[in-house]
Order: C-alpha cells, then sequence, then structure tokens
C-alpha cells in the first residue's frame, strides 16, 4: 500500500506520488495522440508491452491509476474504478447494468441513498424492482422471484451485506445459485455487492460469486471523515463497461482525493484492525448492560444458527459496525445521543473518530416506515461506527450516556 504500481523516477524522485492537478496531458507526438485514442475508445486491442498513455483526467490520472491498483490488490479483482461519491460507484453500476423493462433484485435493508435510487429513481427510467430480506432462504427466494412475473426479465441483483443499520447477512453464495437460474442465452444475470461495512479487509465478494464488489470509500478507505468517494472493482470486461460509463458521465473522483485516499491505505489495515478490537469490547458491554434490549453484532451471532454459518464463510472478522436497541423508544434513545460527550453525534462511519446515529430518523429517513417496520429498523435502534480511539474511553462515554437515560416502566394494576 505504500509503493506498488508508483514510479519515482518519474516524477522527479519523489518519495509520495504528488498530486497530479492537471486537466489534460500532452501528448509527444499527433501519433500518439491518436494511439492512445484508439485504445480508450476500444479501436483495436494493445500490442504487446504497450500502455494505456495519459489523455486527459476524466478518462485517466496517475493519482486515480495507481490508487486503483492498490485497491485491487485487496479484492484480487482485474480492474478497479474511482467515483466522486460511493453513490456515484453504486449509481452508475446500476446505470450500466439495467435497462428500461429489466427487473433488479435488491437485498433490504440498504443504506438508505441507495434505497431511494433504487424505489425513486429506478422506475422512472422503467426498471422494475424487487426486494428481498435475509430470512429468506433459496427456495423462498427463488419461488419470490418468479411469483413477481418478472423473473424472465432478471438482469442484475444489488446485494449489501452485512446491511446497513441491522448488520444482518446476505448469503452471496446462495445468491449466486439463484441468480444463475434466471441467466438466459441473451441475458446474463450480474451480482454487484456493497462491501462498505467490511471495507476490503474483512470480506471479499468476489470470491464469493459475485462479479463486482462496490465500495463508499467515505468509510474505512478514506477513513478519516475528510472526504467523499467510492469504487468499484470487477473482472476486466464489467469494468471496461463500469469505466466507460464513468467516462461519459464524468463522476471519477479527482486527483486531489486520490491523492488522499493513496494515504490513507497505508493505514488502512492497522486502522481497521484497532476500530475491530474496540467495536469487540464495546458490544460485550453493551451486550451486558441493563438499558440494551439486543445488540446486532457480527461478533455476537450465536454458534449454530444459519447466520453463524455465513459469517463464517463471508466474513475473516466481525467489523466496527454495532448497532443496538435501548430500552424504550425515540425519546430514550435520543437522550443517550444527546448525552454522548466522546463519541460524535453524526452520520456517516468508517473514520478514525466514533460516531453515533439514529437510522430510523436519519440515514434511512427516507424508506417507507412499514418497511422500516418489517426490517426491524424501530425509534428503539442506534448505530455506532466504532473508532480508533481507546476503548475504555469510548466505553465510559457510552456508559455515562446511557446512565442519563431513565427508562419509566409501565405499572399495571
Ligand atoms: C453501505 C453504504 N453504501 C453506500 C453509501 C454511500 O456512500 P457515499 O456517501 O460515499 O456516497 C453509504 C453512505 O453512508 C453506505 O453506508
Amino acid at each position: 500500500m505504500m509503493s506498488y504500481g508508483y514510479k519515482p523516477e518519474l516524477s522527479e524522485g519523489a518519495i509520495k506520488c504528488p498530486i497530479f492537478l492537471t486537466s489534460t496531458f500532452v501528448f509527444k507526438s499527433a501519433e500518439e495522440g491518436k494511439a492512445f485514442f484508439e485504445l480508450a475508445y476500444g479501436k483495436r486491442e494493445k500490442n504487446p508491452g504497450e500502455e494505456m498513455g495519459l489523455i486527459y483526467s476524466r478518462i485517466n490520472n496517475p493519482d486515480l491509476e495507481i490508487l486503483e491498483n492498490r485497491l485491487r490488490l485487496w479484492d484480487e479483482a482485474e480492474d478497479c474504478a474511482v467515483f466522486e461519491s460511493g453513490m456515484s460507484a453504486i449509481s452508475t453500476v446500476l446505470l450500466e447494468f439495467l435497462k428500461p423493462g429489466d427487473l433488479l433484485l435488491y437485498s433490504s435493508p440498504t443504506y438508505g441513498g441507495t434505497d431511494h435510487f433504487i424505489n425513486h429513481f429506478l422506475p422512472k427510467i422503467g426498471v422494475h424492482t424487487l426486494g428481498f430480506t435475509s430470512d429468506m432462504e433459496e427456495q423462498e427466494l427463488t419461488d419470490h422471484i418468479k411469483a413477481s412475473g418478472m423473473s424472465h426479465k432478471l438482469a442484475h441483483v444489488h446485494l449489501e451485506t452485512p446491511a446497513n443499520p441491522t448488520n444482518s447477512l446476505i448469503d452471496v453464495t446462495m445468491c449466486r445459485r439463484v441468480a444463475d437460474q434466471f441467466v438466459t442465452a441473451d441475458k446474463p444475470v450480474t451480482i454487484a455487492v456493497d462491501n462498505t461495512y467490511m471495507g476490503p479487509l474483512w470480506q471479499h465478494p468476489l470470491k464469493l460469486g459475485a462479479d463486482l464488489v462496490m465500495y463508499s470509500a467515505t468509510k474505512y478507505i478514506g477513513g478519516h471523515s475528510d472526504l467523499i468517494a467510492g469504487a468499484v472493482l470487477g473482472n476486466a470486461e464489467n469494468m471496461g463497461r463500469v469505466k466507460t460509463l464513468r467516462t461519459f458521465l464524468g463522476n471519477m473522483a479527482s486527483p486531489h482525493t486520490g491523492w488522499m485516499l493513496l494515504r490513507s491505505l497505508e493505514t488502512l489495515k492497522i486502522r481497521m484492525e484497532a476500530m475491530q478490537t474496540n467495536a469487540i469490547h464495546v458490544a460485550n458491554f453493551l451486550n451486558e448492560h441493563s438499558k440494551v434490549t439486543a445488540v446486532k453484532y457480527l461478533g455476537l451471532i450465536k454458534e449454530g444458527t444459519r447466520d453463524y454459518d455465513i459469517y463464517k464463510r463471508q466474513c475473516s472478522g466481525p467489523g466496527a459496525m454495532v448497532t443496538f436497541f435501548i430500552d424504550g423508544g425515540e425519546k430514550e434513545a435520543f437522550k443517550f445521543l444527546n448525552s454522548l460527550k466522546l463519541v460524535k453525534l453524526a452520520v456517516s462511519l468508517g473514520g478514525t473518530e466514533s460516531l453515533a446515529e439514529h437510522p430510523k430518523s436519519m440515514t434511512h429517513a427516507g424508506v417507507a416506515d412499514e418497511h422500516l417496520a418489517h426490517i426491524g429498523v424501530t425509534d428503539a435502534l442506534v448505530r455506532l461506527s466504532i473508532g480508533v480511539e481507546h476503548y475504555e474511553d469510548i466505553i465510559w462515554d457510552i456508559s455515562q450516556a446511557l446512565e442519563e437515560v431513565k427508562i419509566e416502566k409501565q405499572v399495571t394494576a
């Protein structure tokens, strides 16, 4: 993560990749410019040993290329594209792999912004959408798709696992088997997984049968709550499509963001490991607390359950996102959030500082109420993103904020 893909001799010996704040690149000759464009537009295959040259920062830029090459390593992907936000990564994939009349299958809950794009934008361009929940087993899911009457149109599957904010798990390999039943001679069914919650460290969806993996790089990859970015990874063919649409939507990350992400990658692993260690302590503390009715954390899934089996097959660690239900409702949840002193009351996740939020009224406010109830996003649910502070400080803060919450028990005569 510190040197891969960067050649100091191309940048006056600078030990770190400089920020290439330039819109365009000077060609050595008109012939060279023509050759670069032939490759950029796929007019011919590369000659042996030929590399794609730098043209224009909407198409390619050294900071983004080096970043993409480094990100590829985590997921062992053939190619990567970085975007100006996680939402632009996700929406570009949905737009590229779906067309009017197609059916999209998606796991629910999903991040509120993604849910909005799926349920409010895609129908406007004639894409049909069908949600499913983590409790559905293989046959049930297959029947659910058939019952939609649109199974012959299934073209793309969007999965988010673990799901934001409930930490519920979707079996990616099972979804691959289900999706493959609906492949026809003229139509593949692609699967894209939003891997934001696990970051590039704790889960590798391409190895589980997904075609594409997507990230809000704003979260763990950026990791310092100071930028917005996204990434998509997959095989060369699918990424060729994603990169082409990115070129024409013009939603690539800026060179400055690319440079900041390069710096973040150097500490990605140690940051994420420190956060996870802290999260395990926090989850165990909450699990024993009398004002907490339940904790949703991957590290607390009971052995022998279906979820435990999925967790063990898919994830190499429980991560740093802890969701819990406070004893009470919105009033008690808000009292807790307003009483925090060290943990910041803010949306987003995966940054060095611990954050707390109330999904029902904040990140998932746009999701229909009856749907929120169905997926277990209640007034009592609080989401924590655990940072790199000392875990005793985080627990001290959570403990004192819970002390401030007065639970009013109904007294029955
Ligand atoms: C799981 C998940 N996916 C995608 C996004 C969207 O990413 P961005 O805010 O970088 O556009 C978020 C943001 O919170 C998220 O939590």
